[in-house]
């Protein structure tokens, strides 16, 4: 099989639905050479017929980024698909209600703690489940939304964001004697599952309209997957703790 991936086995998380980032990662993938693994969160029956709808049907694994026995039996598991990895995707972000939305200063600590736990920390704990199965050459990717700047709404997924931002430079960190390289991708607002859970989220829709230097298709997950793909590749040998933007230019602009 030829094409940018080809040969490459990847581990995709984060599918929910076909609007989910991760879905356009594994079908791109797919379709440039890569055997895919799936891992589902919670409703299995659905992502399983997601799953379905891609290039070449993927199976699919259980794997909720918060539980550790989920996580111990990981590289097991992936071994019933795939005798190793060569690219690993995280594209898992959760906060409950009250984290969002423009109650920065009311969210409790339980809730800020969950959102922490699945969008940041998890990044760690995926990262170390999967590596009894990486080499040298391996790649883990996750998806970010630029948390230099403090936006509407988006509050305390915005200081999970920085801390993911911030753990991605530290695999950098640790994983770079073993050769595995951890990268993000900040996408542009993308309408997904996971964004239109965020109260006000078409406040930053009118401001990509608006500003960015190249446009922005908030239906067209196609952008920020290829990035994804490319980071996986051997075309990023020797990048690592990197921020690719993926966003119409948006994060170049000020006034
Ligand atoms: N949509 C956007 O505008 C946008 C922009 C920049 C970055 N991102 C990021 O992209 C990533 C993917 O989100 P998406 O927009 O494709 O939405 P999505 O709703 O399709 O995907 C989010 C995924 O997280 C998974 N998840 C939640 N809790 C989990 C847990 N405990 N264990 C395992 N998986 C869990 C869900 O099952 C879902 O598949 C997230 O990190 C998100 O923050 C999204």
């Amino acid at each position: 099989m030829s094409g940018l991936l080809a040969g490459k086995r990847l581990l995709v998380t984060g599918v929910i639905t076909d609007a989910s980032i991760a879905f356009s990662v594994a079908k791109i993938a797919q379709e440039n050479g890569a055997t895919v693994v799936l891992t589902g969160f919670g409703r299995m029956s659905l992502v399983e017929r997601i799953a379905k709808r891609l290039p070449q049907e993927a199976p699919v694994i259980e794997l909720d980024v918060t539980d550790p026995s989920h996580l111990d039996s990981l590289p097991q598991r992936v071994r019933a698909h795939v005798d190793g990895l060569d690219g690993v995707v995280h594209s898992i972000a959760f906060g409950p209600q009250s984290v969002l939305g423009g109650e920065f200063l009311n969210a409790g600590w339980a809730d800020v703690a969950k959102a922490l736990e699945v969008s940041t920390y998890s990044y760690k704990s995926l990262a170390t489940a999967c590596l009894p199965l990486m080499d040298a050459g391996g790649s883990i990717v996750g998806l970010t939304f630029d948390a230099t700047k403090a936006w509407p709404v988006y509050d305390w997924m915005g200081v999970a964001k920085a801390g993911l931002e911030s753990a991605s430079r530290y695999l950098a960190l640790h994983l770079g004697k073993q050769g595995i390289r951890s990268n993000l991708v900040s996408a542009g607002p993308l309408r997904t599952m996971a964004a239109k859970s965020i109260p006000g989220f078409e406040q930053f829709e009118d401001a990509w309209a608006q500003r960015a230097p190249l446009g922005w298709d908030l239906t067209d997950q196609g952008p920020a997957a290829r990035a994804v793909c490319a980071l996986l590749s051997d075309w990023f040998p020797a990048t690592t703790g990197e921020i690719v933007h993926v966003d119409g230019g948006y994060h170049a602009l000020g006034a």
